[in-house]
């Protein structure tokens, strides 16, 4: 018998079938030649939310929940924070491999000739209400887009793919700042291509009358760590999104608007913008216990605590840590962070927390920083966004050139009645 192999045997019919395991994974397919009878359709696996089910095989990010430990192509998460930058790793992860020093130069040329939108897109974001969330017109924008690239839809063409990762990593910031000002009531600002990536961002955030912005270097380097940070997570929801929507070829500006309406959630990108909320609620050091007794009774979860996958304390929660110091020395300190600090403490030495091993996840320190920097909650999963378009856009590419992969059509367990006839309505 092969080592590699599963055998299971089926009690309603006695037979024994032999599954090969691969990759410490058996088929889902293999389980379809189950069947009590020949009219069978065959066994299926069960798994709501995907909990145990690898959609794919990936050589993009590595994480390993239990050692808290996360990796971009096969580079420590620490490493890159600590030496890369943003648009370096974006290339990283697009593209495999870090980029010799020419690479990088017209990599970040590429993506700084990128940055401005059509003036029609600008038109579109003025459309938008006063109040209507940044992340609602960063979805709609993104989408927008593909109406005006319509080469995109050659998704096939490797030339066409790269055409569109610029864009998208290049207009993304453009988006999201332009929804920004127009939330805030401010004339848009356009892009200053002699600024770096993140300091353009704050350029087209923050200038006012100013003839040239000059970013803090302190904040500017924080926005690029912040964005490393959230580069690439492995099949999380707005990846699925991206790579579900991918699978039906449709163009990848309206995969990345899927991608991000996935992130909008407060279970998922959103979870910055109710860990702030939570905080302030919370109001001060003193009340930290008894909040924490109401979330352990069911009452609430704890906003930017417990992560699907990390069962340890997330790297990216604690290079953010770091940085909030560096942040507060220059915007002051953010006095929601004694509030956090402590509840981080209680939790950690709370049973409930560690059976479970719920730890601080990226979004439990990440709201503070951007408040301290003036940054309102709302912006928060656009930031995230920003952070994510290399990674959806490197997922989407691995799945259109993976021979393996289909449409995404997942099976169903119906439930529902069985045939019956229609009733007029008045025999009802
Ligand atoms: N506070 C209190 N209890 C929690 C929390 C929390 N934040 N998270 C999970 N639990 C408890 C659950 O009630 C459950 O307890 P039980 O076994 O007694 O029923 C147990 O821990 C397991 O929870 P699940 O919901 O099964 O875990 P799952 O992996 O499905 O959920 C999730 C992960 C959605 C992130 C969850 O931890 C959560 O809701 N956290 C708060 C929201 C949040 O911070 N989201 C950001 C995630 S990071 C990101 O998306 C970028």
């Amino acid at each position: 018998m092969n080592k590699n192999s599963l055998t299971v045997t089926d009690n309603r019919t006695g037979k024994t079938y032999e599954l090969p395991i691969e990759n410490e994974t058996i088929r889902a397919m293999d389980l379809r030649q189950i069947k009590e009878n020949e009219e069978d359709f065959g066994l299926m696996a069960y798994d709501p939310g995907f909990k145990n089910t690898a959609a794919c095989k990936s050589t993009i990010t590595l994480i390993d929940g239990e050692k808290g430990i996360l990796r971009y192509r096969g580079y420590p998460i620490e490493q890159l924070a600590e030496k890369s930058t943003f648009l370096e790793t974006a290339y990283l992860v697009v593209n495999g491999e870090l980029p010799t020093k020419s690479e990088l130069d017209e990599w970040i040329w590429n993506v700084t000739h990128h940055t401005i939108i059509h003036e029609n897109i600008k038109k579109f974001i003025d459309g938008f209400r006063y109040d209507a969330h940044p992340m609602g017109i960063l979805v709609s924008a993104a989408a927008a887009l593909s109406t005006f690239y319509t080469d995109a839809k050659n998704i096939k063409d490797p030339e066409s793919r790269k055409k569109q990762t610029y864009r998208l990593i290049a207009k993304m910031p453009t988006l999201a700042a332009f929804g920004y000002r127009h939330s805030m009531g401010m004339p848009f600002v356009y892009p200053d291509n002699e600024l770096s990536y993140a300091g353009n961002f704050l350029n087209m955030l923050f200038k006012m009358t100013e003839l040239k912005y000059k970013p803090d270097p302190v904040l500017e380097r924080a926005f690029d760590v912040l964005f490393i940070l959230h580069a690439d997570h492995e099949q999380n929801c707005g990846t699925t999104a991206m790579r579900t929507v991918g699978s039906s070829e449709s163009d990848p500006f309206c995969a990345v608007a899927a991608a991000a309406a996935g992130l909008y959630g407060p279970l998922h990108g959103g979870a910055n913008e109710q860990v702030l909320r939570m905080l302030r609620e919370i109001g001060s050091i003193q009340n930290v216990p008894d909040y924490v007794k109401r979330a352990k009774s069911g009452e609430f979860r704890l906003m930017g605590f417990g992560h699907r996958v990390y069962k340890n304390y997330d790297p990216r929660a604690k290079i953010i840590k770091e940085i909030a110091d560096e942040v507060f020395e220059v915007t002051g300190k953010n006095p929601l962070i004694d509030i956090a600090v402590e509840l981080e403490r209680i939790a950690l030495e709370d049973d409930y927390f560690v059976t479970r091993k719920l730890y601080p996840n990226v979004d439990f320190y990440s709201g503070i920083i951007y408040e301290a920097m003036d940054i309102p909650v709302t912006m928060f999963p656009v930031l995230f966004a920003i952070g994510r378009t290399p990674g959806w856009i490197s997922q989407w590419e691995e799945l259109l050139l993976d021979k393996e992969q289909a449409i995404s059509r997942p099976r169903q367990i119906y439930l529902g009645e069985d045939k019956r006839d229609y009733v007029q309505i008045e025999n009802r």
